[in-house]
């Protein structure tokens, strides 16, 4: 890779997190780009943003549930830069679980990918952070503060990242920043039939009448990335939500 700045991205391949990487790469950054198992996707990406500037992309693959692949992964990325001025941890499962139904298979998910993952990912990329002066951007979410019925783990475990961004922003200034951004209704989920009325009364609920864009969320966390007298903030990005 040149010697351009340096943003990694996790969960790149589609959705909010390849708006993230589009937005960093327009501003001229060069991307690291996760994914797990968007593949084709990620491939896509990867030769858009390559066509615009050579070596500008590399794309790692790692699966968060696998502790092997996330030290490799890990590994990997560190022979092959030494400079990193953005961590983007977006990578995210999201799924509903009544208390009754809920297992500790449930709660390592969420807890995995929402929070473990990102902790690990910032104490290994520590280093080259601090040389770049660089931040960390967690997505959180919007909903989390209000509670979202049947989602308890899922918002426990985004709390904890909110608490976490908090907590590090102390630990790791003056070099690095810490800060999340929380979106509010972006992208409906993949794997979870809403009803348009389900999801019209959603959108009532908020000030600005309509969902967001990822290119809403994507502009906020490079936003978020730039405003160099910010830190362990959360940046609620949610068209004005009743909560
Ligand atoms: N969508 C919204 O409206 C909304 C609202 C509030 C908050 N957010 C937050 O914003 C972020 C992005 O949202 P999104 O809806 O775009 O996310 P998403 O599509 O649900 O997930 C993002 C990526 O996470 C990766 N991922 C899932 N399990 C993984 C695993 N075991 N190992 C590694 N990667 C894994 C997936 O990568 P692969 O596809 O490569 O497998 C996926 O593409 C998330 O943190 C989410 O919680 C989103």
């Amino acid at each position: 890779m040149n010697k351009n700045k340096t943003a990694l991205i996790t969960g790149s391949g589609k959705r909010i997190g390849a708006s993230i990487s589009r937005a960093f790469h327009s501003r001229g950054y060069n991307i690291i780009a996760h994914f797990n198992s968007s593949s084709e996707e990620i491939e896509s990406l990867e030769e858009e943003l390559n066509k615009k500037r050579k070596g500008s992309c590399i794309t790692f693959q790692a699966n968060f549930f696998e502790e092997e692949s996330i030290e490799r992964f890990i590994e990997d990325i560190l022979k092959q830069t030494n400079r990193l001025d953005v961590l983007v941890n977006n990578a995210s499962t999201f799924f509903p679980k009544k208390l009754s139904e809920s297992s500790a298979e449930d709660l390592n998910n969420l807890y995995q990918t929402n929070t473990f993952v990102p902790f690990f990912l910032i104490k290994a990329f520590e280093t080259l952070l601090k040389e770049s002066n660089g931040s960390v951007v967690n997505l959180s979410d919007a909903m989390v503060k209000g509670g979202i019925k049947e989602y308890s783990l899922y918002t426990a475990a985004k709390s904890s990242l909110e608490s976490l961004t908090k907590s590090l922003a102390k630990e790791l200034g003056p070099e690095i920043r810490v800060n999340a951004v929380a979106p509010g209704i972006i992208l409906w989920p993949e794997d979870e039939e809403l009803s348009e009325e389900s999801k019209d009364k959603l959108i009532e609920k908020t000030a600005l009448r309509r969902i967001g864009s990822p290119e809403d969320i994507a502009n906020a966390v490079l936003t978020v990335h730039e405003l160099s007298y910010m830190t362990g903030q959360i940046l609620n990005v949610d068209g004005g939500r009743e909560h």
